[in-house]
C-alpha cells in the first residue's frame, strides 16, 4: 500500500514541500493585506458554516491544492478578522509577521520542550524569552519562569506556588492534612481565571475574597487589609494576594506598591496579574505604569497579549527556580533525567502544570529579535496616546462620558443622553430602571459597530455600569483609524437608540 495519496506528491518531497510553501505564502500575503479592508465580522450563521464542514471522517486524502483552496474560500471568509486595525476590542492581537512563520518553523521541529535534552536549544531559548519578558514589564531579567497556553494556566500554576508557600503539606496529603480554611484576595475586576483556579486548587469559590474596587476600577489596599483582618479573626488563613495590573474589562492597574506592603506586611504570597498589561513596562512616554511588579513572587505575563505574539504563548514568571520544582516535582521514570551541570538546564515538565510541551518560545524569540523592544516601546506609546485622545474627544461630546479613565490602552466610556441621565440621578426606582436601560443602550451600541464590520469594540460591566470597551492592541491602529472612529461614535449612537427600550 503506497504511503501517499495516489494523486500526490510524497509529502517530505523537495517539490511537495515548495509547492505548498508558495501557496501558504501567498495565502498569508493576501489576507495581511485584505484584514485592513474586509469587514471584521462574518454574518453567515452557524448552521451555514457547519453544512461546510459537517462530514464523517474522510477515509481518502484530499490534494493539498484543493485543501488550501478550502482553507482560502470557506475559513478564511468565516472568521472574526481581529488581526485587523479597526478591532479595538478584546485582547488578540495582530500577531507580528515572524510569529506567524516562526509558528511553521516550530511544527518543523516539533521539540518537546518538557524535557531539556529533548529541545536543547528550545529549553534555553524559553529561559531567555522568560527574562526578557521578566525585563519588558519591569520584573526584571533575573527571574525564572515558562510559557504556558495563556493567562488562566499561569494564573492558577502561580495559586498552586502560593498554596505550597503556605502549606506544603497539601502537594502529598491534600487540604484536609492543613486542616485551614485557605483565602485568596483580588479586587472585583479580576479575570475570572482566578475564581477557577481556587475551584480547580479544591479551596472552593467561596476561598476567593473579592475587594469592591473603587471609582478608577483599582482596588484600596486599606479595605484589602481590613478585610484580611476581619477573615483572620473568623479563623480563615489568608495564602495569598492578587495585584491587578491591567484589568480585563477597563485595564485599570491596581496600586502594586501598596499591596506589595500589605503582602510582605501579612507574610502572603504576592502575585500580580500582568496577563495583559505586562507590556506597559515598556512605555517611555508614560512611565512608571506597572511600579511595584518587581515586589511579586509570581507574575502572569502573556506574550500573546500586548506583545502581539500569535496564539499561544501565555507566561508565569517567578523568582525560585527551585520552590517552583519542588512544589511540581513528579516522579516519571520513563523520562531520562538531565545531565547534571553548573547551571543545571531547565526540564519545564518539573515546574508547571503541562507535561508535552510546544516550543511556543520560538515565536516570542522570534518577535524580539526581528522587531526590538524599542520598537514594541513605540507602539506600546502610540497605542496609549491613542487611547488617551480617544477619552479625551470623548469627553468633549455632548451626551458622552468616560466611565473610567485610561491607565493602560483600554478606555470605558458612555452614551448617556440627557433624558437618562436625568432619570438616573433622580434616584429610586425610576432611577434604577433608567440605570439599566442605559446598560442595555452601550450593549446595543456595540452590536450596532460590530454588525457594520469596520471596527469592533465591546461593551464591559465596569464601576457604574456598562461601558463601551475600546481596546487599542493591534499594531496596525493609527491616527487616522481612531480619528475615524471617533467621527462615526455619535451615528453609531443614533443608530442604537431609536425604538430603543
Ligand atoms: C487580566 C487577565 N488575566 C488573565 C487572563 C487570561 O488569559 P488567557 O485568556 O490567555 O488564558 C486574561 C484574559 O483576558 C486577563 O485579561
Amino acid at each position: 500500500m503506497s504511503r501517499e495519496p495516489e494523486f500526490g506528491l510524497p509529502q517530505d518531497s523537495p517539490d511537495f514541500v515548495r509547492e505548498v510553501g508558495d501557496r501558504v505564502t501567498s495565502i498569508i500575503s493576501d489576507c495581511l493585506v485584505t484584514r485592513t479592508t474586509q469587514s471584521i465580522t462574518d454574518p453567515t450563521p452557524v448552521a451555514e458554516i457547519r453544512a461546510l464542514f459537517y462530514e464523517s471522517l474522510p477515509r481518502e486524502g484530499t490534494d493539498h491544492q484543493q485543501l488550501l483552496d478550502l482553507f482560502a474560500d470557506q475559513i478564511v471568509p468565516h472568521t472574526l478578522v481581529n488581526t485587523s486595525p479597526g478591532y479595538l476590542g478584546l485582547m488578540n492581537p495582530t500577531p507580528v509577521t515572524m510569529g506567524i512563520f516562526a509558528d511553521a518553523l516550530t511544527s518543523l521541529i516539533n521539540q518537546n520542550q518538557a524535557a531539556s535534552h529533548h529541545s536543547p536549544a528550545g529549553s534555553v531559548i524559553e529561559e531567555v524569552v522568560i527574562r526578557w519578558l521578566g525585563e519588558a514589564a519591569g520584573y526584571g531579567a533575573d527571574c525564572h519562569g515558562h510559557l504556558t497556553s495563556g493567562g488562566t494556566v499561569a494564573n492558577l500554576t502561580a495559586l498552586k506556588l502560593a498554596l505550597h508557600h503556605a502549606a506544603p503539606e497539601v502537594r502529598d496529603r491534600g487540604l484536609v492534612a492543613a486542616g485551614q480554611k485557605f483565602t485568596v484576595y483580588a479586587s472585583d475586576q479580576l479575570h475570572f481565571s482566578i475564581e477557577r483556579s481556587v475551584d480547580v486548587l479544591g479551596l472552593g469559590r467561596d476561598a476567593l475574597r473579592l475587594v469592591p474596587t473603587r471609582g478608577d476600577a483599582t482596588v484600596d489596599p486599606k479595605v484589602m487589609r481590613s478585610l484580611i483582618e476581619a477573615d483572620r479573626r473568623e479563623g480563615m488563613e489568608p495564602f495569598a494576594i492578587v495585584g491587578i495590573a491591567g484589568t480585563t474589562a477597563s485595564g485599570a492597574v491596581d496600586p502594586l506598591p501598596e499591596l506589595a506592603d500589605l503582602a510582605e506586611d501579612l507574610g502572603t504570597w504576592y502575585h500580580v496579574d500582568a496577563a495583559y498589561g505586562g507590556a506597559a513596562g515598556l512605555s517611555r512616554d508614560y512611565p512608571g505604569i506597572l511600579e511595584g511588579i518587581e515586589r511579586a513572587d509570581s507574575v502572569t505575563v502573556d506574550a500573546h497579549k500586548w506583545f502581539f505574539v500569535p496564539f499561544v504563548a501565555g507566561g508565569i514568571l517567578f523568582r525560585d527556580r527551585s520552590f517552583a520544582e519542588e512544589v511540581f516535582q513528579n516522579a516519571a521514570g520513563y523520562i531520562p533525567p538531565s545531565e547534571a551541570a553548573d547551571l543545571p538546564p531547565t526540564d519545564y515538565l518539573k515546574q508547571g502544570l503541562a507535561g508535552t510541551r510546544r516550543f511556543n518560545a520560538l515565536k516570542v524569540w522570534m518577535a524580539f529579535k526581528h522587531l526590538g523592544a524599542d520598537w514594541y516601546a513605540s507602539v506600546v506609546d502610540r497605542q496609549l496616546a491613542l487611547t488617551h485622545r480617544v477619552a479625551e474627544v470623548v469627553a468633549s461630546l455632548p451626551d458622552w462620558e468616560v466611565a473610567i479613565q485610561p491607565t493602560t490602552a483600554i478606555v470605558t466610556f458612555r452614551y448617556e443622553p440627557a433624558t437618562l441621565r436625568k432619570a438616573i440621578e433622580g434616584g429610586g426606582e425610576e432611577g434604577e430602571k433608567a440605570a439599566k436601560k442605559r446598560d442595555r443602550l452601550q450593549i446595543r451600541i456595540a452590536k450596532v459597530i460590530q454588525q457594520e464590520g469596520r471596527f469592533w469594540v465591546s461593551a464591559a460591566p465596569v464601576p457604574g455600569g456598562f461601558a463601551l470597551r475600546l481596546n487599542v492592541i493591534s499594531w496596525l491602529s493609527d491616527e487616522a483609524l481612531v480619528e475615524a472612529f471617533l467621527a462615526e461614535l455619535p451615528r453609531y449612537a443614533q443608530e442604537a437608540a431609536p425604538g430603543f427600550d
